[in-house]
């Protein structure tokens, strides 16, 4: 579980959404190694607050294009970002605590795997949904 990363498997059909999927892993992935390393405090923080400053945008980008291609299971699906969100913010107010480094990897593993999870069981579910071209536009909003 430590180094899963994103895989086709794991697809939502829309391509701005795993490339997100795929930062958000590889991220995850970049902590635990730190982490697991026992690299710095402030180098640790500095990747979570970037894991949770990414999530943020990931799923407001991910809320928005379910709400345009209208999916009927937005309300809850944005229930579990807000979950997700609570948890990840509670991880960076620990900061302090210098002898909680094990239970937040520990945190950080189930937080990750809440994550897959999420992807293949509840982001699947607006795959059908989405237009063919669902994102594309967004990608050049962005952009601009
Ligand atoms: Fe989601």
């Amino acid at each position: 579980m430590q180094h899963v990363a994103w895989d086709k498997s794991m697809s939502v059909g829309v391509e701005i959404l795993d490339d997100d999927h795929r930062k958000l892993l590889d991220m995850f992935n970049r902590l635990l190694k730190a982490g697991i390393a026992e690299k710095d405090r402030a180098s640790l923080s500095g990747l979570l607050r970037g894991l949770q400053e990414y999530t943020t945008v990931h799923f407001k980008r991910e809320e928005a294009l379910m709400e345009q291609q209208g999916y009927p299971g937005l309300d809850a699906h944005r229930a579990a970002h807000r979950y997700f969100i609570d948890e990840v913010h509670k991880l960076t107010l620990d900061d302090d605590d210098s002898n909680e480094m094990m239970l937040r990897i520990d945190l950080i593993l189930l937080l990750k795997e809440w994550f897959i999870e999420h992807i293949q069981s509840v982001d699947k579910q607006y795959s059908p949904f989405m237009a063919e071209d669902a994102g594309t536009t967004a990608r050049s909003t962005t952009a601009h």
